[in-house]
C-alpha cells in the first residue's frame, strides 16, 4: 500500500491512497442484500485492513446508519490503525444538530473519535458558518480530529475552511476517467495548498472495468438510474474501455486496477471504490502499486475526452424505454 504524504495529527493512521468506500454496506439502493450486510462487508474490512488500507468512508446517511454499524464492527480491536471517515447530511446544519449528530455516527462505529467529519454535500440555503461553529466545538472536545467538505466548489470549499478558522482537510468529489471536472481547480488547489481531494466512484460505478456493456446492465437502483449505464452509453464507452485494456495488459493488470491507478497517479488524490467481494477489494487495493508511464497517463486521458456521454434531458426518453423495456 502507498500512503499520503501530508501532515496529519501524529496520533492519527496514515492515509492509505486506495481506501474503501462502504455505501454499499447495507444499503437498499445497492441490492447485495442480506449475506452482503451481514458476512462479505465483514470480510471486505478485515481483508482491506490486513492489505493496509487506513482510509474507511462512510456516512450517516448509508443504510440509514447500517453502514456506520456494520464497519465499526468489522474495525473492532484495530480502530487504532485505520483513518476512519464519516459524514453529515446537513439537512438542519445547526451547531448543536451537528455535535448530536457527532456522537450519534461515533455511537455507531464503536469510536470515541472521528478521524475525519465531512459535510456530505453543500446546503443550498444556508451558508457554512453555523455547521463549521459545531465543528469546531467538536475538534474543541476532541470528538472530531479533521474537518472535511464533500461535493463541494472550490469556492465554497475555501468559504468553508474561512468560516472554521482552520484547515479543512478534504473535498470528497466524483473523480474518474468520465467525470475529471475537479482537474479544473480543487486538484491544483489541493496539491498547492496541503489539502486532500478523496476521489469518490473511482471506478464510475463498475462502468470503468470494462464489464458492462448493452447485453449485460447492472440491475440494481444506483446504477438502473444513471444515464451512464444507458445502453448508448455503454457503446460509447467502449474505446474508453479499449484504452483501458491496451494499458492493463502492459501492466498484467485489469481495466478496473489501471482505472484506480490514473485517478491517484494526482498526488493530493486519494481514492475510495467500493467493493461487492473481498476479490474486488484485493483487486483495487493492488492498483495502489501501479505505476503508469506518462505517455499511458495521456493516452488514457485523450480516450477519456473522447468520450462523450449523452446527458441532460436528451437521456430522458432513453432512461425511460431502458426502465420499462
Ligand atoms: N460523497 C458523496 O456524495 C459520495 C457519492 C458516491 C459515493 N461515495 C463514496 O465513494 C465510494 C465509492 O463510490 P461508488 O460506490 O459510487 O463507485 P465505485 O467505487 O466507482 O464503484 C463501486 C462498484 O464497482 C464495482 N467494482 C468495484 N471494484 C471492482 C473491481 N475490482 N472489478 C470490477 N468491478 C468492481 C462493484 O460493483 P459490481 O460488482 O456490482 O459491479 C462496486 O460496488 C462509496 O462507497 C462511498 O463511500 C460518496
Amino acid at each position: 500500500m502507498r500512503y499520503l504524504s501530508i501532515d496529519t495529527d501524529p496520533n492519527t493512521a496514515r492515509v492509505s491512497r486506495i481506501g474503501l468506500g462502504t455505501w454499499q454496506f447495507g444499503s437498499r439502493e445497492w441490492g447485495y442484500g442480506q449475506s452482503y450486510a451481514g458476512q462479505e462487508a465483514h470480510a471486505i474490512v478485515r481483508r482491506a485492513i490486513e492489505l493496509g488500507v487506513t482510509l474507511f468512508d462512510t456516512a450517516e446517511i448509508y443504510g440509514f446508519g447500517r453502514s456506520e454499524r456494520i464497519l465499526g464492527q468489522a474495525i473492532g480491536e484495530d480502530r487504532e490503525s485505520v483513518f476512519l471517515a464519516t459524514k453529515i447530511f446537513p439537512l438542519l446544519p445547526v451547531a448543536p444538530v451537528v455535535e448530536q449528530r457527532a456522537v450519534a455516527s461515533a455511537n455507531r462505529l464503536g469510536t470515541r473519535q472521528l478521524d475525519l467529519y465531512q459535510v456530505h454535500q453543500p446546503n443550498p440555503l444556508v451558508k457554512d458558518g453555523t455547521i463549521m461553529r459545531g465543528m469546531r466545538a467538536l475538534q474543541r472536545v476532541g470528538l472530531v480530529r479533521e474537518v472535511g467538505v464533500s461535493n463541494y466548489s472550490l469556492e465554497r470549499w475555501r468559504a468553508a475552511e474561512h468560516a472554521l478558522g482552520s484547515r479543512v482537510l478534504s473535498n470528497q468529489v466524483r473523480y474518474n476517467l468520465v467525470d475529471r471536472s475537479p482537474e479544473r481547480d480543487l486538484l491544483p488547489f489541493a496539491e498547492s495548498t496541503g489539502h486532500v481531494v478523496i476521489a469518490y466512484s473511482p471506478l464510475a460505478q463498475g462502468l470503468l472495468s470494462g464489464k458492462y456493456h448493452r447485453g449485460s446492465r447492472p440491475a440494481n437502483r444506483v446504477r438502473a438510474t444513471s444515464s451512464l449505464f444507458l445502453p448508448e452509453n455503454l457503446d460509447r464507452a467502449g474505446d474508453l474501455i479499449a484504452a483501458l485494456r491496451e494499458v492493463a495488459d502492459a501492466h498484467s493488470a485489469t481495466p478496473a486496477q489501471i482505472a484506480l491507478a490514473w485517478v491517484i497517479h494526482q498526488p493530493a488524490v486519494v481514492a475510495i471504490p467500493g467493493a461487492s467481494s473481498v476479490e474486488q477489494l484485493e483487486s483495487n487495493v493492488a492498483a495502489a502499486s501501479i505505476d503508469l508511464a506518462e505517455d499511458e497517463y495521456h493516452a488514457l486521458h485523450a480516450a477519456a475526452t473522447r468520450f462523450q456521454p449523452i446527458t441532460g434531458p436528451a437521456m430522458l426518453p432513453r432512461m425511460f424505454r431502458a426502465r420499462f423495456r
